[in-house]
C-alpha cells in the first residue's frame, strides 16, 4: 500500500507581532475581553507588500530544508488559501515559480479554515494513486487584508502566517503501524453560508470585500459538528481516542478547542495550542501548530497525530497521521 509520509514541516510568520493591548489603542476592545473569550494574546500581521505567496514560499522552503529535499523533487504543490495574491493565477503557481520548480502540477484549494485538511487529503489521494511522488501542502493566509478593522467582533480574532508539510509516497504494510496519512474525512454544508463569508468577490461585487461572521452561531456549530467527524475518522481505522498522542486542531478559539477535546476525552496535555500567539490564521493554523510542536520536540516520528478543522462554507474535516 502506498502511504503519504510526512518528510518535513516548516512555517513562517510575518515579523510584525501585534498584541491585544496594541489593538485596544485603536479599537474599542481590551486584552481581558479577547483573552477571556478566545485565548488570543497576539497575532502577526504581514507588512505592506508582503503577500500570501511570500509567506507560503518561506514556509515551503523551511519544510523542504527539514525534509532534506531539493525543490526539484516536488511534483505537486497544493496551496490552501482564502486570501490569494490575485484572483488568478493560483498562489500555488507563484510559489512554484518562487521555488524554481518547473515540473509537476500546482493549484490552490479553497475551503477557508479547513483548507489545510482539504489540501492534505487531496495530496494524499494523488500520492496513494501514484499521480505524484512528492507533494508540498501549504496553508497560507493574509487575513489582515480582508478584515474590517472597524468591526471589533471580527478583527481581533485573526492573524497572518503560513505553514507547510512535505509528503512523500512510500510503500507501507497497509496497517495502522505504517507511517503516513492513515485516514481522512472531508465534509461541507453550503446552507450555512450566511454565518461566515466575505461580502465581496470577482463575480459578485467586483471588490475583495470583508469577512463577516456570526460568531455565536459559528461557535455552536463548531462544537456540535466536529466531534462526529473525529469519531468517524478514528472508526475508519478502528482506533480509540486513547491511541492519539497529539491533537492538532484548527486554532480559532481556545474555548472551542477545549470543549472539543473534553467531549472526546482527550487530556489538555495532548492538545497543541498556538491560538494564543498566532490567533486564527485560517488554513495556515494547523501546519503552523504542527511545526511548533515538531520543533519543540513534542511530535516525534511514530506518534499518532489527529488533525481537525472547521471553517467557512461550512467545511469541516479530520485527518489521522502516523508521524
Ligand atoms: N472587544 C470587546 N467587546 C466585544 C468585542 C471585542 N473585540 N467583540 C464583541 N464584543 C462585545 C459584543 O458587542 C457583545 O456586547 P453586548 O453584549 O453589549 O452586545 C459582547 O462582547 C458579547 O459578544 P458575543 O458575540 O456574544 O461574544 P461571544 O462570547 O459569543 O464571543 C466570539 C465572541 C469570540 C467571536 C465567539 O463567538 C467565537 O469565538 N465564535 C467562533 C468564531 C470562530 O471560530 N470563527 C472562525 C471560524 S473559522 C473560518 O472559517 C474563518
Amino acid at each position: 500500500t502506498l502511504r503519504s509520509v510526512v518528510r518535513g514541516v516548516g512555517s513562517y510568520l510575518p515579523e510584525n507581532c501585534v498584541s491585544n493591548e496594541e489593538l485596544a489603542r485603536t479599537i474599542d476592545t481590551s486584552d481581558e475581553w479577547i483573552v477571556q473569550r478566545t485565548g488570543i494574546r497576539a497575532r502577526h500581521i504581514a507588512a505592506e507588500g508582503e503577500t500570501t505567496s511570500d509567506l507560503a514560499t518561506r514556509a515551503a522552503q523551511a519544510a523542504l530544508t527539514s525534509a532534506g529535499f531539493d525543490a526539484e523533487a516536488i511534483d505537486l504543490i497544493v496551496v490552501a488559501t482564502s486570501t490569494p495574491d490575485n484572483t488568478f493565477p493560483a498562489t500555488a503557481t507563484t510559489v512554484q515559480a518562487n521555488l524554481g520548480i518547473t515540473g509537476g502540477a500546482a493549484f490552490d484549494v479553497q475551503a477557508v479554515c479547513t483548507g489545510f485538511v482539504y489540501g492534505l487529503t487531496i495530496a494524499d489521494n494523488f500520492l496513494r494513486t501514484g499521480s505524484a511522488k512528492r507533494a508540498l501542502v501549504i496553508g497560507a493566509e493574509t487575513f489582515s487584508r480582508i478584515l474590517d478593522w472597524t468591526d471589533r467582533t471580527t478583527c481581533v480574532l485573526f492573524g497572518d502566517g503560513a505553514g507547510a508539510v512535505v509528503l512523500e509516497a512510500t510503500m507501507g504494510q497497509g496497517s495502522i503501524q505504517d507511517r503516513g496519512v492513515l485516514a481522512a474525512r472531508l465534509r461541507s454544508d453550503g446552507r450555512h453560508k450566511s454565518k461566515l463569508y466575505v461580502d465581496g468577490g470577482p463575480s459578485s461585487t467586483g471588490q475583495v470585500g470583508h469577512l463577516r461572521m456570526d460568531g455565536r452561531e459559528v461557535f455552536k456549530l463548531a462544537v456540535g459538528m466536529v466531534p462526529q467527524i473525529l469519531h468517524d475518522t478514528l472508526q475508519d481505522v478502528g482506533l480509540p481516542f486513547e491511541a492519539i498522542d497529539w491533537f492538532v486542531p484548527h486554532q480559532a478559539n481556545q474555548r472551542i478547542i477545549a470543549a472539543t477535546a473534553e467531549k472526546l476525552g482527550l487530556p489538555p496535555s495532548k492538545v497543541v495550542l498556538t491560538v494564543d500567539r498566532h490567533a486564527n490564521t485560517s488554513a495556515a493554523s494547523i501546519p503552523l501548530a504542527l511545526d511548533a510542536a515538531v520543533r519543540d520536540g513534542r511530535i516525534k516520528t511514530g506518534d499518532m497525530v489527529l488533525l481537525e478543522a472547521m471553517g467557512g462554507g461550512f467545511t469541516w474535516g479530520a485527518a489521522l497521521i502516523r508521524w
